[in-house]
């Protein structure tokens, strides 16, 4: 039998560090009941622990964006506790290829990457969708990157022009699209759906090379997340400004 809960209830995937790990902060600290989604059971636990012990209302939850059996165990998991989802943030991702050349990518690397950052990212959105459709106002945000962008990818003038590594942007470009056209498919009902983009922001993925905090890099996300019903849907964003595709 579902709680009966007047909280809104996030997951946020891949949250068990990072940029994941502070959005599940973020929304946790608006007052949400916050769903620490992690594909290691010993690094999840620790990380709600953590934001347990700040007073924030997280639980551990086991998904792997690579395996569907954890996608219908967190689908039960909710749907039994909670009746509905209010807020997704697929988070989890992978950068693989961040040194090499695009000409010598194997396609081992560009296969994995897309697994874990496009086809688990639809993989998981399709299972939860129907408990999203129960809430009275649904948030999907895609975590993309800038780097997923054609236009600035294409402009000379872009501070990381240089940076072409070919999976991980593809699949950033790939996980756009998603947003483009599910966010077509539900225009109509009380769901939005958006690509996010932190910027370039310390954490394990560069090595802390990032120069934004996580704080920084997860308030794009947090705000995607609590949109206004009469905010964007289709759309993507950093900080400061809607992004070009
Ligand atoms: N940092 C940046 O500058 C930057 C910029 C633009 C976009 N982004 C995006 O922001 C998101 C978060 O990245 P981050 O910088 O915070 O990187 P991070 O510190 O490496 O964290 C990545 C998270 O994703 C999880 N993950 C990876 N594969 C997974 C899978 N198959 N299933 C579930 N979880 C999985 C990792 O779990 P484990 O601990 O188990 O590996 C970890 O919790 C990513 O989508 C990334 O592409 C980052």
């Amino acid at each position: 039998m579902a709680e009966n809960s007047n909280k809104r209830i996030a997951l946020v995937t891949g949250a068990n560090k990072g940029i994941g790990y502070e959005t599940a902060r973020q929304l946790a600290k608006q007052g949400m009941i916050v769903l620490l989604g992690a594909r290691d059971e010993q690094r999840g636990k620790e990380a709600a622990v953590k934001l347990q012990s700040e007073g924030l209302d997280v639980q551990f939850l086991r998904l792997d964006t690579d395996n569907q059996k954890t996608h219908e165990a967190a689908r039960r998991f909710i749907e039994d506790k909670f009746g509905k989802l209010d807020v997704l943030v697929n988070n989890a991702g992978i950068a693989l290829d961040l040194m090499q050349k695009p000409s010598e990518v194997d396609m081992q690397t560009l296969r994995k990457t897309f697994d874990t950052n496009f086809f688990g990212v639809i993989a998981v959105t399709q299972t939860l969708l129907p408990l999203i459709r129960k809430s009275d106002a649904g948030r999907i945000v895609n975590v993309s990157s800038g780097l997923g962008s054609l236009t600035q990818n294409s402009d000379p003038s872009w501070e990381f022009y240089q940076v072409k590594p070919l999976a991980y942007n593809a699949s950033k470009t790939a996980l756009n699209a998603f947003t483009v056209i599910l966010a077509h498919e539900l225009k109509d009902t009380a769901i939005k759906v958006n690509s996010a983009d932190p910027g370039f922001t310390a954490t394990d993925m560069n090595d802390h090379r990032g120069y934004k905090t996580v704080e920084q890099g997860a308030a794009v996300i947090t705000q995607l997340a609590t949109l206004a019903s009469d905010g964007a849907t289709g759309s993507y964003f950093d900080d400061k400004s809607v992004l070009p595709w």
